[in-house]
Order: structure tokens, then sequence, then C-alpha cells
């Protein structure tokens, strides 16, 4: 018979040895006993030993004598331990396991599942590493590759339509516009918007983007005739002339040097009071106010730290450990709160004057009896980050896409002077004549959404263009990817040709929905107009007094920040145009 018995694994541990030897000659002495029981004894003694061992080292640590747990202790415990730890061996590793067979079974393919992590490792390092270089060569619009690379890298591997795993949630990518459709169209009733990331969230206030049901009909109703286009012709009278305001000064930089050369403007910069402007007429029914720049500030240093900690290792609470960073994110969020109450409260009461529609005015109502002070701070917190950062960036990308291709800039000058004759700034009326200007709008749009992607939960058991997809699983549209595919937009998808749009935006490419920098379906942009107009006002206001053209310390690196920015800014050289218009 093999002995069965193994030696103690510490082979220098002398008072294994001695206990050992002890037992070998009480064994001895007895001499009746065959070999293999000396062995057993050897082992039993073995083990003794390093159980004394063991009590020793756990008194030391203890500090006090060696008491064993009383066996009912260990029954409870492992009673309590193994529970847990068969849940989470189930929902982190078989589930996520079975859920990929199921998938995968179906022909969705994609990376495979790793334990509680999923892909985002995987994911991490592709974006650190595409955000790590500029694009090559320099001004190319082949953007995606680094704005959305861990999508464009299992694209090549998986097609356009795969599974991957955030976390232990499967994800999957959908970038067939008939599928997206009927994601947000067909089939909008399976499908809940994705709750975004806490810190997320604290930004962009729980106001119509992230509510749902009930709550989401009532303030779309509500808010939905401050964007009618009459509405916005009276909300938008001041917009343009502060545009002029802020190139005035432009102006007069490029004057005191000389004026020959131009001045170079960083465009990321350039637009804010303008946006600020927009977002608080349509918010308040007034101009910008101290109070409401306050609130534009608390939120851009909220999303430097919100951004800062997105890019940080999450560990599960961490957010509301008192950390120095944290309490400055609490402060600043209620800062923001405070700065917005008083506002809420006392314009609530000058709201009865004026023939305009904004957001106080609508959400004070008799229609939206139930509405609080705090459901309204809120809404303007969802319109002051989702209405500024938007604009802000669609007027940065169209600035500098114009700078790289001048011959569009001549393009819409000379729609300009046909349209406006000697007129400053387009009118009201004007806007929608400006056709060249929408199209480089629009194809700003699509090269450079400000929206990469979106994201959709399955809230039931659903049929997605054949596949089975079971309720949890998300959906990621990735916009950008969309608007980039050869095989819908043809192949100059990447070149910057905004003739594509003479025919509106359904005709552009090969399918009616590829085109959607503001989504699709009832929960698309409430902003979308007052967007475009606010980017053709300040476009037309730019190009009638200056010639742009892109500085040599640009370098061309988009990247994502929440939204789409240029990661070292976005320089351009305004040169003033000396005519008589
Ligand atoms: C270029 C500018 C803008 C872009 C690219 C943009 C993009 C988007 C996109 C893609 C969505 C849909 C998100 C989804 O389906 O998951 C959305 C929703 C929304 N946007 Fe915009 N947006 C812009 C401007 C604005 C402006 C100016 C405002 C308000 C002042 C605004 C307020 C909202 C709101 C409230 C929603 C949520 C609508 C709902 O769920 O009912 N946006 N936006």
């Amino acid at each position: 018979m093999p002995c069965v018995l193994r030696p103690c694994p510490r082979p220098a541990c002398a008072l294994c040895a001695r206990a050992a030897q002890r037992s070998i000659a009480s064994a001895a002495s007895r001499s009746a006993c065959r070999r293999w029981r000396v062995l057993l004894r050897v082992q039993i003694a073995r083990q003794r030993c390093c159980a004394v061992r063991v009590g020793w080292v756990t008194r030391q640590l203890r500090g006090s004598s060696y008491i064993p747990l009383p066996p009912a202790v260990v029954l409870l415990v492992s009673l309590l331990i193994l529970p847990i730890t068969l849940k989470t061996f189930l929902l982190l590793w078989h589930k996520p396991k079975k859920t990929e067979r199921f998938f995968f079974d179906q022909g969705l393919l994609g990376p495979p599942y790793r334990f509680l992590l999923g892909n985002l490792t995987e994911m991490v390092s592709l974006m650190l590493a595409a955000s790590s270089k500029p694009i090559t060569p320099p001004f190319s619009h082949n953007i995606l590759p680094r704005v959305l690379s861990f999508y464009n890298h299992w694209n090549k591997t998986y097609g356009s339509t795969f599974l991957f795993w955030f976390g232990p949630t499967p994800r999957l990518a959908v970038a067939d516009p008939e599928l997206i459709r009927e994601i947000f169209i067909t089939k909008a009733e399976f499908f809940d918007r994705y709750e975004s990331h806490p810190l997320i969230r604290q930004l962009e206030g729980e106001g119509l983007v992230n509510l749902s049901g009930h709550q989401w009909a009532l303030h779309r109703k509500l808010i939905s005739p401050v964007f009618h286009i009459d509405n916005l012709k009276m909300l938008m009278a001041s917009v343009g002339e502060t545009m002029v305001g802020i190139l005035e000064k432009v102006a007069a930089t490029a004057a005191a040097n000389g004026g020959e050369g131009g001045v170079e403007v960083d465009v990321a910069e350039l637009y804010h009071s303008m946006t600020e402007e927009a977002v608080t007429r349509s918010t308040f029914g007034r101009s910008s106010f101290d109070d409401g720049k306050v609130v534009f500030q608390l939120q851009t240093k909220l999303m430097a730290f919100a951004a800062e900690a997105f890019n940080r290792v999450f560990i599960p609470g961490y957010r509301f450990l008192p950390t120095v960073r944290n309490r400055i994110r609490w402060k600043l969020d209620r800062e923001i709160k405070e700065k917005l109450l008083k506002l809420v409260s006392c314009r609530k009461e000058a709201a009865a004057a004026g023939e305009a529609k904004y957001l106080l005015r609508q959400m004070s109502s008799p229609a939206a009896a139930g509405i609080s002070h705090s459901d309204i701070v809120e809404e303007c917190k969802t319109f002051f980050f989702a209405g500024k950062q938007t604009t802000t960036n669609l007027l940065t990308w169209t600035t500098v896409l114009l700078a790289m291709h001048p011959e569009w800039q001549d393009r819409a000058r000379e729609e300009l002077r046909r349209v406006c004759g000697a007129c400053d700034l387009p009118s009201m009326a004007d806007l929608p004549n400006l056709k060249t200007l929408g199209m480089i709008v629009n194809e700003t749009l699509r090269l450079y959404p400000p929206a990469v992607a979106t994201i959709r939960r399955a809230k039931a058991d659903v049929e997605l263009g054949g596949y089975r997809v079971p309720r949890g699983t998300e959906i990621l549209v990735p916009i950008i990817a969309v608007h980039h595919d050869a095989g819908l937009w043809g192949p100059d998808a990447e070149r910057f040709n905004p003739a594509r749009f003479a025919y509106g935006a359904s005709r552009a490419a090969r399918h009616p929905n590829a085109f959607m920098p503001f989504g699709l379906g009832e929960r698309t942009c409430i902003g979308r107009g007052l967007a475009v107009l606010e980017a053709k006002m300040g476009l037309a206001a730019v190009l009638r007094r200056f010639k742009i053209r892109v500085s040599s310390n640009y370098v061309h690196a988009p990247t994502v920040l929440m939204m789409l920015y240029p990661q070292y800014g976005a320089p351009v050289i305004f040169s003033r145009i000396c005519e008589d218009r």
C-alpha cells in the first residue's frame, strides 16, 4: 500500500523534528508497531506541533492566551460565508459566462468576460494608449480610433454589433441604423435610458435627462414650448449681440497687435459667454446675470473634479468617504443648488411679465402643480449643463473645421452677403435661409459629434433585429462610429464635405437614421433647435468680421471628457476682414 502520508511542509522545522523523534522512540519501545503506524504517529505529532506553532503565533497577534473558537461559532461563520461566496460566484462568474454563451450561440461575439472587471482593463488601456498620441496624418478627420479606440479595436475583429463587458454587466455595441431605429423608435418601450454614473448625475441634475416614466412625460410636456421656433426667436435676440460684444474685443486685440498677422484665439474658450447667455435666457427669461455666471463657473469646477474621479480606479462607495476632494465636490454641489434656489425663488415672483416662454415660467404654471422648488432647481442644473457644454463644443469644432477648410469659409461668407445684405447679423428670418452654414454645422456634427455615444438598458427580454436580448443588457450606440461608417456615408466618409447635406440630413447617407447627433425618437434632444440657431448666429458673426486659419500651435487631438474636446485647446488665428459690406 503506498504511503499517503505527506511530510511536514516545513523541512527545517526543529520542533517537528523533535516531536517526530519522540514519536519514533515511543513507537519503537512498544516494538509491535508496523512501519506505517509509526509514520502515522509521526505525522500526527507533526500536525500537533504545527498547531502549537499556529496557536503561538495567534497568541502573539492577539496578545492574549490562545482560545480555540467554539465549533458552533465556526459552523455559524461557515454558514454565513458559504452563501455569500456562492452568490458572488454565481453573480460574478456563472451568470456572466452563461449570458456570454447565450449571445455567442446567436453569433454575437466579443472579447471574453473576465472575473469582476469584464473588459474594463482592456478598455482603459486602449483609451489611454490612443489619447497619448495625436492624430496622424495631422489634420485627419479619421478620429474614431483615437476617440472610441475600444470600439474601433473590437469592431475590426467582431463586426459592428458585438458583446463586451462593463464589469459584470453585458453591453452590446450596436452601430447598425436598422437596429438603432428599433432601440430608439419602434421598440423604445423596451428600453430605459442608462442611469448615469453618480458623479455625472450630480453634474447633470435630476432633470429631464435623468427622469423616466410619468415624471419625464410631464416635464417634457411643460418644457417643450420653450424650444418652439417662434419662442426661440424671442429668446435669441440678445444672443447675437453678446457674440458681437465678444468679437469686438478680439478685433480690438488684433488692431493693437498691428492688425496684419491677426490674433490667436483659443476658440474652446471663445463662445462661453454666448452659450451662457442663451441658456440663462431659456431658463430664466432674462439676460446673463452674476448669479447665473457663478453657477456656470461652479459647474465647470465640479466637472473637472468629476472627470478626475472618473479617470481613477473605481472603488465602490469611495465617493461617500469624506476625503478632501469629495468634500470639495459636495461643497460645490451645495453651492450650485443654493445659488439656483435663490434664483428660482426670486425669479418666480417676476415670472408673469413678457411673452416669451422659459423654463422657470413653464414650471411655475398651473399645469405644473406638484412640481417643487427643488424639482425646478434640478431642471435648471440640467439646462445649465446640457445647454452650455454641448453647444460650446459644437461651435468650437465648427470654427476649427472652417479654419482647416478655407474654401467653405468663402462659400459661407458669400451666402451671408447674399442673404443678410448690409446687416451685421442675420435676422431671425434670415437664419433658416443660411443653407450653406446649416450644411457646415451638420457636417461638423457628423464628424465631431459632441455626444459621441449613448446607452440604453433593456428593461425586459426583447428581440432586436432577430437577436434575443435578455433583460438588464446594456446597449451602447456609438454615434460617432455610425457617423464615420463608410458603408453608410460612402468612400469619402472621413472627408469634410458639407455638400453631402445639400438635400437634407435624412438623405445625406444610405440610411435615413444614420445622422443622429441629437439622438433619436421621443428622447431626442429638446434643445437641438436652440443649439443650431446659436451655432449659425455665432458663426455668422465670426465670418462677417474675420478670416480664420489654424494656428501653428494647434495639435489635432480630439478626446472624450464626457464630450468631445480638443485635448490641447483649439488655437485659431483671427484676421480682421477690411471691406465694406
Ligand atoms: C450641439 C448641441 C447639443 C447636442 C449635440 C446635444 C445632444 C443630445 C443628445 C444626443 C441627447 C439624447 C441623449 C440620449 O438619447 O441618450 C440629448 C438630450 C437632451 N438634451 Fe441635448 N444636445 C445639445 C444641446 C442641448 C441644449 C442647448 C439643451 C438645452 C438648453 C439640451 C438639453 C437636452 C435635454 C434636456 C435632453 C434630454 C431630453 C429627454 O430625455 O427628454 N441639449 N442631447
